[in-house]
């Protein structure tokens, strides 16, 4: 049987409707997650600063110190009351590494479902910078 001339058509149509998607779904990368250190630092300053200090041995405010926060069991800073799941993590031996921050700041309780830390940083840029400043603080920590 031959094809309609409208029929053939449609099935090119089709086709090159695909293409493009086809390409773009290609293109799509795993973004990079170590940002601007200096321009995490200054997020930082901005949006964390009131709840965690960052010098060596600091005392924690509303949330824990973050210094060498990177190879650091979560929820395991000394003198900090950290709540349940927090709590839970530290039990299964949970540690802190770029890639997990950089998932955890998109949205903190998706992560620790009930905890106190419920600040989102939407902004895929800006949590990679924060996530090259936590580095930074970290120098104890090598990745593998
Ligand atoms: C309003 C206070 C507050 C702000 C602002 C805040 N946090 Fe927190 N953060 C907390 C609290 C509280 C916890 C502990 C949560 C718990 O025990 O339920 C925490 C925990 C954390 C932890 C886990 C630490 C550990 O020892 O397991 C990291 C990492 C962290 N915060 C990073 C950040 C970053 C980065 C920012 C800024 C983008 C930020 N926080 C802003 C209160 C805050």
């Amino acid at each position: 049987m031959k094809l309609s001339k409208i029929a053939r058509l449609r099935i090119l149509s089709a086709f090159a409707l695909c293409v493009p998607f086809a390409s773009l779904a290609a293109e799509t990368e795993a973004s990079p997650i170590l940002g601007n250190s200096a321009n995490g630092h200054e997020q930082f300053v901005r949006k964390c600063a009131s709840c965690h200090t960052v010098d060596p041995g600091g005392r924690s405010y509303l949330g824990p110190n973050l210094h060498g926060v990177f190879g650091r069991v979560v929820g395991s800073y000394e003198g900090f009351r950290y709540g349940p799941p927090y709590l839970a993590a530290a039990r299964a031996g949970e540690v802190w590494t770029p890639e997990r921050t950089f998932a955890y700041l998109l949205d903190p309780t998706a992560m620790f479902k009930g905890g106190r830390m419920i600040l989102r940083i939407r902004d895929e840029t800006i949590r990679a910078d924060l996530t090259a400043y936590l580095l930074s603080i970290s120098p104890e920590y090598r990745s593998k």
